[in-house]
């Protein structure tokens, strides 16, 4: 019993360095807010975690019950191949956590362009790296292409896949452990972004590992893609966090923005004056739908009966390309984009592919929605409910005709809800899909389709 615990607060341990890692908690913090204390820190952090972790004998140590280490003579190959045996024994049992370990590989942009061209030096040869990235597309082709998680194919040569990446993994931590890569080489882009997938099959091993030994909840289902407006605004991982943070946007968000703009190519024409997007009961939740609605508004209304504080949502949107003053005529570095209160509204003016925008955010009762002169054409809806501060109004299914009132006469309006409170009417919807993240914490579940 005793030496069970030992593998139990083991296990423990190293998973809450896991968690904490994929949160992001080795942040410094500065006057203006926090950043990563450097670009290497979560694969290092990861790197170590993934040592920790193949240093132990797993099939012996869960056989006999307590913690059994590699001999010291084993080479660390060796004893990096003992721990991927055992993560396979239980990945083709449970493929579809193997697709779930390693989902977030779909989600980011294609492994493919310049940025993959490694350095060269004394381990590391072009070709090494160019296998590396190959095997890594692959994989993220094979995620991307998955419909059913459960039939994910673990095959042995996926796992001939992890085997190699995992050694050329290895020999870069090797490099930078041994001063080989210099500060300047570090902080270069390219190498940030090469770094950034190096550590995203770590995390996928690492998570893998940690659903083998019972855990529910892994990192990989925290990582949170870069979004990509267009070829050249894409938000990185930093605004992100900052955004999850502050409450302006949920766990997850990422997967369900890229999810959608690969099912819903964007419209030939820009959004109207009048074009409008509504989300009712919003409360702070303003950056996805704004994120999402984008291509198809340039009104955006969040309707939320308290008046709070102003949402951060500004230095966010001064980071990304893209966005500028409503008034640009002498463009800064960071555009001028501030909260202007009136009234019952906060209102945000920008512009956004040149093209002007307003995001209000109404302190009133949602149904005063129904009375703006406004043609809608995205309509956004989640996290309402009956009771518990929720407004009770059937959006979804009573209150839809007069929605859908608003709609222009040629006009179409995207949707994605929940459905709460009280279901979507099958009656008032042409057709739906259904946008599931069955990995996420709260399991979010969301219909979508054309209004
Ligand atoms: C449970 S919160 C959900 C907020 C947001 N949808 C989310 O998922 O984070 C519901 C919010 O709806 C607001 N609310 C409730 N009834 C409302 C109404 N009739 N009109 C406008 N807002 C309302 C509440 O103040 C509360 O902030």
């Amino acid at each position: 019993m005793e030496e069970n615990q030992t593998i139990t607060s083991f296990v423990d341990m190293l998973y809450d360095v896991h968690i904490d890692n994929s949160k992001l908690y080795y942040y410094a913090e500065l006057p203006h807010g926090h950043q990563r204390s450097m670009p290497l820190t979560q694969f290092v952090y990861e790197f170590f975690l993934f040592n920790s972790l193949y240093k132990v004998n797993w099939l012996e140590s869960y056989d006999k019950g307590y913690l059994v280490y590699h001999p010291e003579t084993d080479s660390e190959t060796k004893q990096q191949q003992e721990f991927l045996k055992f993560i396979k024994c239980y990945a083709k049992k449970q493929p579809k956590h193997f697709y779930r370990a390693f989902e977030h590989l779909g989600c980011i942009p294609k492994i493919e362009g310049d940025w993959t061209n490694v350095v060269p030096d004394a381990r590391i040869s072009t070709e090494d790296g160019n296998r590396f990235f190959k095997k890594v597309r692959e994989l993220q082709e094979l995620i991307e292409s998955s419909d059913d998680p459960d039939c994910f194919p673990v095959s042995k040569e996926n796992f001939k896949l992890i085997k190699d990446a995992t050694h050329y993994i290895y020999m870069v931590r090797d490099n930078i452990f041994h001063g080989s890569k210099t500060m300047g080489e570090i902080q270069d882009t390219n190498q940030k972004c090469r770094i950034e997938v190096y550590e995203s099959v770590l995390k996928g091993i690492t998570s893998l590992f940690f659903l083998a030994v019972g855990k529910n909840m892994i990192a990989s289902d925290f990582v949170p893609c870069p979004v990509i407006l267009n070829d050249s605004d894409v938000i990185g991982e930093r605004p992100i966090w900052e955004a999850l943070s502050s409450g302006i946007m949920k766990i997850g968000d990422t997967r369900l923005i890229t999810k959608f703009k690969k099912l819903n190519p964007v419209p030939k024409h820009p959004p109207t004056e009048k074009s409008a997007l509504f989300y009712p009961s919003a409360g702070n939740d303003i950056l996805t739908p704004l994120l999402l609605g984008l291509p198809y508004c340039s009104q955006f209304y969040f309707y939320e009966a308290c008046r709070r504080r102003f949402p951060r949502i500004t230095t966010i949107l001064r980071s990304i390309n893209g966005f500028e003053s409503a008034n640009n005529t002498s463009e800064r570095r960071r555009p001028n984009i501030f909260w202007q209160r009136r009234d019952n509204v906060d209102i945000l003016e920008f512009k956004y592919n040149n093209i002007p925008r307003v995001l209000h955010w109404v302190h009133a009762n949602n149904t005063d929605f129904l009375n703006k002169d406004v043609e809608l054409s995205f309509y956004f809806h989640r996290g309402d409910s009956w009771g518990e501060g929720g407004s009770g109004q059937v959006w979804d299914s009573g209150l839809l005709p007069a929605l859908k009132s608003k709609i222009s006469l040629n006009g179409d309006c995207m949707y994605i809800s929940d459905g709460e409170p009280g279901g979507l009417d099958p009656q008032q919807v042409q057709s739906f899909n259904v946008l599931n993240f069955p990995f996420l914490e709260r399991n979010r579940t969301y219909l979508y389709g054309v209004l």
